[in-house]
């Protein structure tokens, strides 16, 4: 299997931060852990992090095809981009929607998600960790669709 993780704006500052709300570790640190975990399934690992939604838009075109399941973690966009639903939607890959923190316990703003509606999962509030239980719920979630 191939996954892409996306990671969306602001977070190639992870480690840097606000760290009370978003951990110590850096975005590499994640994807060599996540890229470790993917190793041991034989699953391909592919990553981008962009600060400009045409990218992520652009590398969603992309996985067309070529991708079996998207991790993404949209930041910001989560909560403003309806470019962003339309290209996951345009594609029709699965895709589990990550937040480090807990969207649901800041503020109102947070709350409200362009993309969960149209997700087979969301994992927020669970850190860093977030990312390796959606590799995990991917790789079930492929297996299954398999049979
Ligand atoms: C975030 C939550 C978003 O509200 C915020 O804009 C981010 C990170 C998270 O991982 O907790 O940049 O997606």
């Amino acid at each position: 299997f191939t996954v892409l993780v996306l990671n969306g704006p602001n977070l190639n500052m992870l480690g840097m931060r606000e760290p009370t709300i978003y951990g110590k570790q850096s975005l590499s640190d994640i994807i060599t852990d996540l890229s470790q975990q993917a190793d041991k399934k034989h699953i391909k690992l592919q990553h981008l992090q962009s600060n400009a939604e045409h990218e992520l838009i652009n590398a969603i075109h992309n996985a067309y095809q070529e991708v079996d399941f998207i991790i993404i973690n949209p930041a910001a966009f989560t909560h403003t981009s309806i470019a962003l639903r339309d290209a996951l939607l345009s594609v029709g890959i699965p895709f589990i929607e990550v937040h480090l923190s807990n969207v649901h316990a800041r503020e109102t703003f947070r709350k409200h998600s362009y993309l969960s509606d149209v997700a087979t999962g969301i994992i927020s509030g669970f850190g860093a960790q977030g990312y390796s239980f959606a590799l995990d719920a991917a790789y079930s979630y492929l297996n299954k669709a398999q049979i």
